[in-house]
């Protein structure tokens, strides 16, 4: 089984779309930009339906060129063109009681268009150069980071086609418009990757979260995994902390405090400390002797600065 992490209310709303639609063979349309979680969202729906039990089968339409997608997408008979010396079921007939997901739909050429638009209407197909027409129930889904609509009204995708596929849309918001999902997907992932590489971490430290928290995350879900299981792999404590976080993602999120609200001269020394630290991985008289002061400073350093309640960065996302 798979789980959704949905605490937002965007997110929320999404999954109750998805559980609705799971009991009806109407197709679905999910959309929303790289990493947000279609692929998740499309095989949480196939789980939740009646052909759960039955297979869930993936075409990717961004990878395949159009001759390809189609001998994917339909099978062939033997002979059907040079290189067919055997033949070969489709993916259609693969999902046949099941559901079948046409990944970045988008990219399909508008001769496949016509042709998928066939199988929908008529519930049949025939394999390239194949005679027998095939019967198939599957459901389908499809998934797409471009605006489909748009891409209609520019006609580089048919409109009856798009009807046919949008029977239930289900928008998949970026992470940045529903950060309240990020600490459990976060904290999911430290479990995960943490088993993964039999690491003991199970946790992020609270300034991590809260850095992670106010990054925008251009990859979506995926670039938040990604970095998560770095953090894993290079943290050498028992939670994952900032120095723990790629260098790009602290810069990203410290231009954007620093917009936000101006740093006092102490407020960048003690963010400077802590970058520093995170170089030295923790060893503070490696760190001192980069800072040009003595460990004995450093230490009052330190001190004055978790006494000023931890400083800005252990506002957010406590969890
Ligand atoms: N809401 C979520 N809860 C748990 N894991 C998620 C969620 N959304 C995405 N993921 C995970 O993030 C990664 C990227 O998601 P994916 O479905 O492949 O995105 P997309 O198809 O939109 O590019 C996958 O590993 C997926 O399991
Ligand atoms: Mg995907």
């Amino acid at each position: 089984m798979i789980e959704i992490v949905a605490r937002s209310e965007a997110m929320r709303e999404a999954v109750r779309l998805a559980e609705r639609v799971a009991g009806t063979n109407a197709n679905v349309l999910v959309t929303g930009e790289s990493g947000v979680g279609k692929d998740a969202l499309a095989f949480y729906i196939h789980s939740q339906s009646t052909r759960a039990a039955q297979s869930f089968v993936k075409i990717d339409c961004a990878t395949l060129p159009s001759g390809l997608l189609e001998a994917e997408l339909f099978g062939y008979e033997r002979g059907a063109f040079t290189g067919a010396s055997e033949e070969k079921p489709g993916r259609l007939e693969a999902s046949h009681r099941g559901t079948l997901v046409l990944d970045e739909i988008a990219y399909m050429s508008v001769d496949s268009q016509a042709k998928l638009l066939r199988v929908i209407e008529t519930r049949e197909f025939e394999r390239l150069g194949g005679r027998r027409t095939i019967k198939v129930d599957a459901r389908l889904m499809a998934l797409t980071n471009v605006d489909l609509a748009e891409a209609v009204k520019r006609q580089h995708f048919r409109e009856d086609l798009y009807y046919r596929l949008n029977v239930v849309h289900i928008p998949v918001p970026p992470l940045r418009e529903r950060r309240e999902d990020l600490p459990a997907l976060a904290q999911g992932f430290v479990k995960s990757y943490a088993a993964k590489h039999g690491r003991q971490l199970s946790a992020l430290s609270p300034a991590a979260l809260s850095l992670l928290t106010e990054y925008d995350f251009p990859g979506n879900v995926r670039e938040l995994a990604n970095t998560i299981e770095r953090a894993v792999i290079v943290a050498t404590g028992k939670r994952i902390d900032v120095g723990d976080l790629p260098e790009s993602i602290r810069a990203a999120v410290s231009v954007r405090r620093r917009r936000v609200q101006p740093l006092s001269l102490a407020e960048i020394e003690g963010e400077y400390i802590e970058e520093v630290l995170g170089l030295t991985k923790g060893n503070k008289t490696e760190a001192a002797r980069i800072l040009g002061i003595s460990r004995k400073n450093l230490y009052e350093k330190l001190a004055r600065r978790s006494k000023d309640e931890g400083g800005r960065m252990n506002d957010v996302g406590e969890g």
